[in-house]
């Protein structure tokens, strides 16, 4: 698929529904004790594997109008036995097992695509066997994996990683749990597993860098109103940057300051991006997920430092941070983003070897990389590697670019943003 350069983008387009927070929709509906109704929904093929997950686990699923669903059950402590296939969600695959392994009795398998075996579920395994979960892997840290339900107990775990997937596993486990059960974040991550549980009723606390939670029974949510994605519209939003002569205006995003880090740091290289973002607040639980709408402009840029504590709060648009940083006066830098290798590529090394092949100047480095801003980008072919992001990465390359950019394996868009590239070229005036 080849995206040639183009001329400025114009108009108004509401991102498809977040991933995240659809995936939790998904599971924290399917936990509940009564229906609950879904707005927003994204249908994408992660967030439908999750919809497959919580069917197999005996939820009805009822499919409304576009991105609008019903789901009855089975309950907290209801799951029935299963194989699941989780796809390419990487999310589905940390969060599930957090549920299900408090379920005494049950037995579920979990398998997936090629880049999901490559991808490591100790950093699961661990916390939740050191609850008293009964979980096998691959290697012990692969999947397949089997998970056997038990009883567990609460543990205070300190987050080797800050990972809104361990995070939210371990909070999810905890529900179950004898006890209390305390994650501690080395940074603050994507909050919205915080956010649901207090919406759901749940006794749920956080003291500076410390998450409890105490068993419950039953989990109350009601309706949960799914907004735009702010890593999807990421895509659009660093095409209306690079652009010259670009305005466009992304309605109906996520405006929740845990994931809204990749506007901050575009701002800062001297983007102007005029939105109602959450102020930062680390220290409480909040319940509710705020939306905002986002104009954005096209101008110059300059090179910025993204800092470890920065990370997790961008850390799906980190690739194109290095795109923006290729267009940039001076030097782009990205530190602490070691995460980048285990994601559905090593991306540190599939942004690095894909951008330098369209021309840029960038090293990767151990836990990041180092941009030299050229002015901007020959242009020619960036292989996906099968991951959604990089292939997005390079539709936004080949518009910006001199020549324009090949993107081979353009439909692995289709994990989190099935009508990516239409939404685009809506914007192309
Ligand atoms: C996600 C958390 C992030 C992110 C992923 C979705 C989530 O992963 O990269 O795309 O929904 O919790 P980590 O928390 O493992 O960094």
């Amino acid at each position: 698929m080849k995206f040639d350069p183009s001329g400025p983008l114009k108009g108004t387009l509401r991102a498809p529904g977040d991933k995240s927070m659809s995936h939790r929709a998904a599971l924290f509906g399917a936990m509940s004790a009564d229906p609950v109704h879904v707005t927003g929904y994204l249908d994408a093929a992660d967030t439908r594997s999750t919809l497959s997950a919580v069917h197999a686990l005996g939820a009805l699923v009822e499919e409304g109008a576009p991105g609008t669903l019903t789901i009855r059950g089975p309950g907290l402590r209801g799951a029935g036995d299963a194989h699941i296939d989780v796809g390419n969600a990487g999310t589905l695959m940390r969060l599930l097992p957090g549920w299900l392994a408090g379920q005494r009795g049950g037995q579920w398998t979990f398998d997936g695509d090629e880049s999901i075996r490559r991808r490591p579920v100790d950093r699961i395994a661990k916390p939740l066997r050191a609850m008293g979960a009964d979980i096998e892997a691959t290697d012990d840290r692969l999947p397949p994996f089997t998970v056997r339900g038990t009883q567990l107990r609460g543990i205070e775990y300190a987050l080797p990683v800050a990972s809104a997937q361990i995070k939210s596993c371990v909070l999810m486990a905890g529900l179950l749990a004898e006890g209390t059960t305390t994650v501690v974040e080395p940074e603050p991550s994507r909050d919205h597993t915080e956010r649901l549980l207090a919406r759901a009723g749940c006794h749920i606390t956080r003291d500076g860098d410390r998450i409890s939670l105490t068993q419950h029974d039953e989990l109350e949510l009601g309706a949960i109103h799914v907004p735009g994605d702010p890593s999807s519209a990421a895509f659009h939003i660093a095409a209306a940057v690079l652009v010259k002569g670009s305005r466009i205006v992304i309605s109906d995003m996520s405006a929740n300051w845990t994931r809204v880090g990749f506007v901050r740091i575009l701002e800062r290289m001297g983007g102007v991006v005029v939105g109602d973002l959450e102020t930062p607040d680390a220290s409480a639980i909040r319940s509710d997920e705020p939306v905002t709408e986002l104009d954005v402009t096209a101008g110059p840029l300059v090179g910025t430092v993204v800092e470890p504590h920065e990370v997790p709060l961008a850390i799906d648009e980190l690739p194109l941070v290095a795109l923006l940083g290729c267009f940039a006066e001076g030097e782009t830098v990205v530190t602490g983003a070691a995460e980048l290798r285990v994601k559905e590529s090593d991306r540190i090394a599939t942004v690095v070897d894909g951008l330098r092949g369209l021309g840029a100047d960038i090293e990767a480095t151990d836990d990041g990389f180092v941009v030299q801003g050229t002015g901007g980008l020959r242009g020619g072919t960036i292989a996906s590697h099968g991951d959604h992001r990089l292939a997005m990465l390079g539709a936004v390359a080949g518009l910006a670019s001199a020549e324009g950019v090949t993107v081979d394996g353009m439909e692995a868009a289709a994990v989190s943003y099935p009508g990516f590239e239409s939404d685009l070229r809506s914007l192309l005036t």
